[in-house]
């Protein structure tokens, strides 16, 4: 028999029995979800959602940006030209022509060389995480990851009940001295080394080609593969292109993946996986069927029909470009003018982020609350911590807000820093 327990219902508390109609314990849930940890963000980030406010919190691409009319059109040819195969069930590894158009596209903006059959198109960079934690991993295994680290790869990888190894960085990004120890270190040998080389998320810092090349050659000299996660690499707007690790690379124990979430526009949901190693292809495909079928037959036509628009697809890069640049510049400026002393920042050369460090005895958590009182919002930077509890960082998003909103909500940050510490003397 069930114990008289306490049941809460919306306006008060009382003690009844239990009513076996609504009773949520009928669910026994799977240990992994006691790791999961999507919460604390999604809670944080309601404040963005309310009027008024001037949010950097989020990682959206600018909507005005999108190319709706061109997208339309590549849309309308789709469902004219193939309308009943791109509503049909498809084959999970994707359309052939679009893991070609693949193909050639990193060949030429890369430098990476790999062939269709090793492409798989997938269902978001999100999904990647997924499915390569899905083949990967056993409770325990251990991902080295950067520190701070992209909270999406976290997430994924926590519904594995991965370990992390965490790997400092600094402005060139990961420390390879720090790499190297973490892998002599290790009780056991890290399953993948994940890393986000080009303006990564959350701090903006770019991995120099010195570090590449070292971080390839001690992926090798452990075997330990490398995942790089690659959704910002068009979007940079100061410095030289830095081959990729994967071009780097002489083995097949590199899988690369992007997007067209930054490029074209996150809602279209494709994205694509590189595999060299077959045996790893192999096994990630079935994951996938078990996960989604395949990705939308119509959105990755409709993809490949956008990107053969003769010069449509790079001239949409070259005009988004200089604006989120401009964006970019404007934020740097405005925490140069309005952040007290003791502040630092990072100076990213393309992306969607920069990372703002505050003096120590500021817990951005607690400076949210006060800061989205001045209607200003911002992400922060503890999630993104592994192994640590750092509480002074935050992330600030400068591709989705317009220019006097950037200038206006960089200020009030400033103020609230202000205020924040005033109150803390
Ligand atoms: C580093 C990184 N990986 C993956 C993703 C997910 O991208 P997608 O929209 O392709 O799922 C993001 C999104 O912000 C990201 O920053």
């Amino acid at each position: 028999m069930q114990k008289r327990r306490r049941t809460v219902d919306a306006n008060h508390m009382s003690l009844a029995a239990p009513d076996p109609l609504v009773d949520a314990s009928v669910f026994r849930f799977a240990q992994r979800m006691g790791r999961l940890r999507a919460s604390a963000i999604r809670e944080i980030l309601k404040v963005t959602e309310m009027p008024d406010v001037i949010s950097f919190a989020g990682g959206l691409p600018a909507p005005e940006l999108f190319p709706v009319e061109q997208f339309a059109l590549a849309c309308a040819e789709v469902l004219a030209d193939d309308g009943p195969a791109a509503l049909q069930y498809s084959v999970t590894e994707g359309y052939p022509p679009l893991r070609h158009w693949v193909c050639e596209y990193l060949e030429r903006t890369n430098n990476i060389h790999c062939t269709p059959d090793q492409v798989l198109i997938i269902s978001g960079s999100q999904q990647g995480l997924d499915l390569i934690g899905k083949v990967l991993l056993d409770p325990g295994d251990s991902v080295i990851i950067e520190n701070p680290a992209y909270l999406g790869a976290i997430q994924a990888f926590d519904a594995y009940e991965a370990n992390y190894l965490n790997v400092g960085t600094d402005d060139e990004g990961i420390v390879t001295e720090d790499l190297v120890r973490v892998l002599r270190t290790a009780k056991h040998k890290p399953k993948l080394l994940y890393l986000v080389p080009n303006f990564q998320n959350p701090s903006g810092i770019t991995l120099t080609l010195r570090r590449r090349q070292e971080v390839v050659a001690i992926a090798e000299e452990h075997g330990i593969p490398i995942y790089e996660d690659d959704p910002y690499g068009r979007l940079r707007y100061s410095g030289q292109h830095i081959p990729s690790l994967t071009a780097l690379s002489a083995s097949r124990h590199c899988i690369y993946m992007s997007t067209v979430s930054k490029t074209i526009a996150p809602g279209v949901r494709v994205a694509w996986l590189v595999i060299p190693e077959p045996a790893v292809y192999e096994k990630v495909v079935p994951a996938k069927q078990a996960a989604d079928l395949h990705t939308s037959s119509f959105t990755q036509r409709a993809v490949y029909a956008y990107a053969r628009l003769p010069g449509v697809f790079e001239s949409h890069i070259k005009e988004i470009l200089p604006v989120y640049a401009r964006r970019r510049d404007l934020m740097l400026e405005a925490l140069q003018r309005d952040m007290p002393p003791g502040c630092t920042w990072t100076r990213p050369d393309g992306g969607l982020f920069l990372w703002l460090t505050v003096p120590p005895e500021v817990d951005t958590e607690e400076l949210l609350a006060l800061a989205s009182k001045s209607k200003v919002a911002f992400v922060p930077g503890a999630p993104f911590w592994v192994n640590c509890d750092v509480r002074n960082t935050m992330r600030l998003n400068f591709s989705n807000a317009s220019d006097e909103m950037i200038v206006e909500g960089i200020e009030r940050i400033g103020n609230s820093v202000k205020a924040y510490l005033d109150g803390a003397r």
